[in-house]
């Protein structure tokens, strides 16, 4: 095979077989084939798509470019313990897994999240657990084994050995505009979670202007394309596709949502974020065969003793403060109304110029930074009402995001029936 007759195929509407999608993908980790020809295959299949059976014979290349991991000898008390996994697709206020893996695992569930850091306006899990003082994302695979038997959860870093082709594609992708491409991304995701080898896994595909899938049509082709990934390899596979127009909860950044992530584990928290927590928990706990309420472990405490224990293996200090940042910034209403839309992606956009987001993956992300809320669409305003709170380190950086936080809210008016008069914005 050649990387030109690959591209070629793909450019006049062919069908690649399994053997070129395998050489292309082995020589393209070795470097055999070049980053612009990586770039240019990307860019005709982000155009012409990819056959199921492409799809397929792509995430597997994937896969065994790298490690499978294999959680099936995990036992507790004798007894062998299922795996489940979660994995979202990404969203803005997206803070589920923090308070969803201990809440699963309190009830004799293996859970490993093998997570990543934030590339975008979309927020990473280590980021927001490294705000936690002591807490380290890196795990070395017996203590992975170790803390699934005994606390159930794990958050933390994915190994380089786990689909290292894919590694290496997606920072291709992300610089060249073709992230967005539907086999793209459900090979992407699901090689590495077949690679990551629970028995069954439950996907949260987000849709809506925060999301990577802005239309339901979309959602749910990549939803169905990666159940069928996800059952053809033989992991349990659903996905519950969910709202990402307005961000979930009250709080955007890192730190900001650990707090949060904490309220809902003490049996509070916004009411959207523990109704999405609990919807996936059932799905999780239905993978593994166990008929239990979820609720029930947010309200008793079993949830909170998980997490405390989950942090605590990782050396972080679930009692410790977390870190403030020093500037902050209110944006009010500016008439009387409701409110009828908080725009996602312009919330993660804001949050992201505040600092709680990198532009380039060597980046830090400042650990107080990010958005707080402090109204939902259907909420009623004054004018002088606080909408929001911008936190940060870099007060250069307020001025700009608070229009951009500004543009995100509208607030209708209300006429003396009630109703609210359409297209008011603020
Ligand atoms: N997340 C991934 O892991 N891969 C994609 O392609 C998109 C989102």
């Amino acid at each position: 095979f050649t990387a030109v007759d690959v591209i070629r195929t793909k450019r006049d509407g062919g069908v690649l077989s399994p053997g070129q999608i395998d050489w292309v993908l082995d020589a393209y980790v070795r470097g055999d084939v070049a980053e612009e020809q990586m770039a240019a295959l990307a860019m005709v299949i982000f155009f012409n798509g990819m056959q199921r059976e492409e799809t397929t014979a792509w995430t597997h290349a994937m896969i065994n470019s790298g490690q499978r991991m294999d959680f099936s000898g995990l036992r507790r008390n004798g007894r062998r313990l299922p795996t489940v996994d979660k994995h979202s697709t990404g969203g803005v206020g997206d803070k589920i897994t923090l308070s969803l893996a201990p809440l699963v695992a309190a009830h004799g569930v293996a859970v490993p999240q093998l997570s990543g850091r934030g590339l975008g306006h979309t927020g990473g899990t280590l980021d927001k657990l490294e705000t936690i003082p002591g807490w380290q994302a890196e795990v070395a695979h017996r203590q992975l084994v170790e803390q699934l038997e005994t606390v159930g959860a794990v958050v933390c870093a994915a190994g380089g050995d786990l689909a290292p082709a894919d590694k290496k594609l997606y920072a291709l992708r992300d610089v060249t505009a073709t992230v967005e491409a539907i086999p793209l991304i459900a090979s992407s995701i699901m090689s590495k979670k077949i690679a990551e080898g629970a028995d069954a896994l439950v996907l949260d595909v987000k849709v809506g202007s925060g999301a990577f899938m802005k239309t339901q049509e979309a959602a749910q082709e990549l939803a169905r394309t990666m159940v069928a990934l996800g059952t053809d390899a033989g992991v349990h596979t659903v996905a519950l596709l969910t709202e990402m127009s307005t961000p979930l909860g009250m709080a955007v950044g890192n730190a900001c949502e650990v707090q949060e992530a904490v309220e809902v584990l003490a049996g509070g928290g916004p009411a959207d974020v523990v109704e999405l927590t609990l919807a996936l928990a059932a799905e999780m706990l239905q993978a593994a065969d166990i008929d239990a309420d979820p609720a029930v472990a947010l309200q008793d405490g079993r949830a909170m003793d998980t997490w405390r224990a989950m942090i605590r293996a990782q050396g972080g200090d679930p009692d410790a403060s977390l870190p403030q940042a020093r500037h902050h910034h209110t944006v009010t209403a500016t008439h009387d109304g409701v409110v009828t839309g908080v725009d996602a992606l312009q919330i993660g956009l804001a949050s992201w110029a505040l600092g709680a987001g990198r532009a380039r993956k060597e980046d830090a992300v400042q650990p107080g930074a990010g958005v707080i809320l402090h109204v939902k669409p259907g909420d009623r305003v004054s004018q002088g009402e606080v909408l929001a709170t911008l936190h940060t380190d870099t007060p250069e950086a307020l001025e700009r995001a608070a229009r951009t936080v500004e543009s995100a809210f509208t607030v209708e008016q209300v006429q003396s029936d009630g109703e609210p008069r359409a297209n008011v914005l603020l």
